[in-house]
């Protein structure tokens, strides 16, 4: 297939291309490249692409494609309370105009990189499945819903809108976050000794690796129409539903004489879920999840140390939040400069 890639100069991007490619898909890469230089060791090889912000899209970007997998976005919750508009612009009213001209253009498969986050306050230890109610807290996790629900209306015999809600994704990435729980708690341990922990530890926050999303999206390009058509899909694996508690433990084994200390002081964190994952692999048989958190945390050890992660670049450059807030690369619209 020929896949129109949005996002691909981003953190799950840059894993999900090679992926892609190695599956056979001719992958054509559309990113504004807002984080196109927050590299960790060497620079991976991108595929051609459109650098184009995704709020300027036209027809001839979606022309001649089979399937669009849109990644593209203000990808978490610090980021969407910065600048709610700006969120509900770029990830809800651009994402629904793509999903419109990629159909228009005859796309057969739209696949939306939605989040478990939708689930907002779910609370509670139940297993929370696809039709659960939606509960989301934040600007980026309503923009997400938003888009679900507008893209939903689009389908038809012609067009195959698919939703994967993927767990909070860990792991290395060339182009790294360091905003996501696991990779944060890595690198504080790595850097100063100390897994620290701000809220009480207690929330559910289901985890899951950037390759196992990648392999997901891949598996889902190619599954039959009726398995996935106009479905949502939590994407993860049961294995990884643990606390923030249970993720900072595992730092802390993975990081040898580092120590654990919950402080509690951000107090009770309001989103918490736990997620059953079997609706995927029902649809697409033979599909696991490949990665624990454990090797994940190791995996990440590795990495920092052998690409020389610094506290500034912890810090600044992998932190999406901080990076858009130095202003150096952006304007106030979020538009490269
Ligand atoms: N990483 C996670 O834990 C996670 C979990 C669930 C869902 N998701 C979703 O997966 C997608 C990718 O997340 P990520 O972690 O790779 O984020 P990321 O911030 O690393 O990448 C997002 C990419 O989108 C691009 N982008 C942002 N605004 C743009 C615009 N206006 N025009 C064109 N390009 C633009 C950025 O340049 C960047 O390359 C997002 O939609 C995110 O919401 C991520």
């Amino acid at each position: 297939m020929r896949v129109l890639l949005t996002g691909h100069k981003g953190y799950l991007g840059t894993v999900m291309a090679p992926v892609l490619a190695e599956a056979g898909h001719e992958v054509i890469g559309l990113d504004s490249g807002l984080f196109a230089d927050c590299l960790l060791g060497p620079r991976p090889e991108t595929p051609p692409g459109f650098e184009v912000d995704l709020r300027d899209v036209t027809h001839e970007h979606v022309s001649d494609v089979d399937a669009v997998i849109h990644l593209a976005a203000l990808s978490n919750d610090p980021l969407g309370a910065l600048a709610p508009d700006l969120t509900y612009d770029i990830n809800h009213r651009a994402s629904v105009r793509l999903a419109r001209l990629a159909r228009d253009a005859g796309v057969k498969r739209f696949l939306y990189a939605s989040t478990c986050s939708v689930y907002g306050a779910s609370g509670g230890d139940a297993l929370v499945a696809e039709d659960a109610p939606l509960r989301p807290v934040t600007p980026y996790a309503e923009s997400k819903v938003r888009v679900e629900d507008d893209v939903h209306e689009l389908a038809d015999e012609d067009f195959t809108p698919v939703f994967l809600r993927n767990a909070t994704a860990f792991g290395f990435s060339p182009r790294l976050r360091a905003d996501i729980v696991l990779n944060n708690l890595v690198g504080h341990a790595v850097l100063s000794g100390e897994v620290r922990v701000l809220s009480d530890g207690t929330p559910w926050r289901p985890l899951v690796h950037a390759r196992d999303i990648a392999s997901a999206f891949a598996a889902a390009l190619v599954g039959p129409k009726e398995a996935v058509h106009d479905k949502a899909f939590n994407i993860g694996t049961e294995r990884n539903n643990v606390t923030v508690a249970e993720i900072a433990g595992e730092v802390a084994e993975a990081v040898p004489g580092s120590r654990l200390v919950i402080t509690g002081e951000a107090g009770a964190d309001p989103r918490s879920y736990r997620v059953d994952f079997a609706r995927f692999r029902e649809a697409i048989p033979g599909f696991d999840c490949e990665w624990s958190v454990k090797d994940g945390a190791l995996e990440l050890v590795d990495a920092y140390q052998k690409y020389g992660m610094t506290a500034h670049d912890f810090e600044q450059r992998f932190t999406r939040l901080a990076w858009l807030k130095n202003g150096i690369s952006v304007d106030d619209t979020l538009r490269r400069r």
